[in-house]
C-alpha cells in the first residue's frame, strides 16, 4: 500500500492541503496522508472556501507521479471515483459525480476534492490530493445550501475510521491502476451525472444547450449543442445541477 503507509492525524489546522504542501517540499515521500478533525482555512476548488467543522474528514496525500501533463489533470478529474466508492460501500447509497471534482448524495454536495500541483521549472514536482468529507457533520454547522452531511443524509452515525480506512484503500488501488495506465471511464460514467445527459452551457449572456458526451484525455467534458456543435470544457468550468438532471455551465468559456 502506497497511499496510507504513512498517516498523520492533527486536530485542528488550517488546511491540510497546506500542510501537506510544507512536508513534501521538506522532501516527505509519496504516499504520506494528513488528516484533520477540522480546519480553520479549508480550501476549495477555484478560490472558494472549505467548510471544515468538527465530524467531516479532511485528509490531503502527497503525490509524486512520473506521468505528462495530461495525464495529470485527467488524474485529477478523476480523484472523486474512489472517494464515491467509498461512500457507496459505508454507506450503501450511489453517490453522483458533478464534473469535474463533487460528489454528491441526494442532490447535496457531501464531498470534494481539490488537487493542487507543485511546479518547479515548468515541471510538476509533486501533487497534493486534498478531500474532504461531510461525513457525521452537523448540517446546521454548513452554511452552504448546496452542502449536505451524510450521517443526516444516510440517517445514521457512520463509523470515521471505518470510513477513513476504506477511502484510503480506495484512493490507493485508484492511484496505483492509474499509474499503471488503467482509466475506470466507464466506471465514472456509472457515477456522472454529466456524462449522457441534456446540460445547458452558459457562455457570458449566452446558453448553449446539449448533451455531455465523455471525457477527453486530459479530463476535459466533451459535449455536443443541440445544433450539432462539438465544445470541450476544461475544469476551470463549473457545473450546476438543473430541475430534471440538467446541468449548466456556471461561469467561464468553453471553447
Ligand atoms: C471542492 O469541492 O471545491 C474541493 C474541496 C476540497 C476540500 C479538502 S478538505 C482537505 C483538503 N484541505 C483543504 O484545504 N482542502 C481539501
Amino acid at each position: 500500500m502506497l497511499v496510507g503507509r504513512r498517516v498523520l492525524v492533527k486536530g485542528e489546522v488550517d488546511s491540510t492541503n497546506t500542510i501537506a504542501k510544507a512536508l513534501a517540499l521538506e522532501g516527505e515521500p509519496e504516499g504520506t496522508v494528513i488528516t484533520a478533525t477540522r480546519q480553520s482555512g479549508g480550501r476549495g476548488r477555484t478560490g472558494r472556501i472549505w467548510e471544515s467543522p468538527e465530524g467531516g474528514v479532511y485528509l490531503s496525500v502527497i503525490l509524486r507521479p512520473d506521468l505528462p501533463a495530461q495525464d495529470l489533470t485527467l488524474l485529477t478529474v478523476l480523484s472523486c471515483l474512489p472517494v464515491a466508492q467509498a461512500i457507496e460501500e459505508v454507506c450503501r447509497a450511489v453517490p453522483r459525480i458533478k464534473w469535474p471534482n463533487d460528489v454528491k448524495l441526494e442532490g447535496k454536495k457531501v464531498a470534494g476534492v481539490l488537487v493542487e500541483t507543485c511546479y518547479r521549472g515548468g515541471e510538476p514536482r509533486f501533487l497534493v490530493m486534498g478531500v474532504g468529507v461531510n461525513l457525521n457533520t452537523d448540517p446546521a454547522t454548513l452554511t452552504a445550501p448546496e452542502a449536505g452531511s451524510l450521517r443526516a443524509i444516510c440517517g445514521k452515525d457512520i463509523d470515521q475510521e471505518h470510513f477513513l480506512n476504506v477511502l484510503l484503500f480506495k484512493l490507493d488501488d485508484f492511484y496505483s491502476r492509474f499509474k499503471k495506465g488503467e482509466r475506470d471511464l466507464d466506471l465514472y460514467e456509472r457515477y456522472s451525472e454529466s456524462l449522457g445527459q441534456d446540460i445547458e452551457v452558459r457562455l457570458g449572456d449566452q446558453k448553449v444547450r446539449g448533451k455531455g458526451m465523455y471525457l477527453d484525455a486530459d479530463g476535459s467534458l466533451v459535449f455536443r449543442s443541440d445544433d450539432g456543435m462539438v465544445y470541450r470544457a476544461t475544469s476551470v468550468h463549473d457545473v450546476v445541477p438543473l430541475d430534471r438532471g440538467q446541468v449548466r455551465f456556471e461561469t467561464g468559456n468553453v471553447h
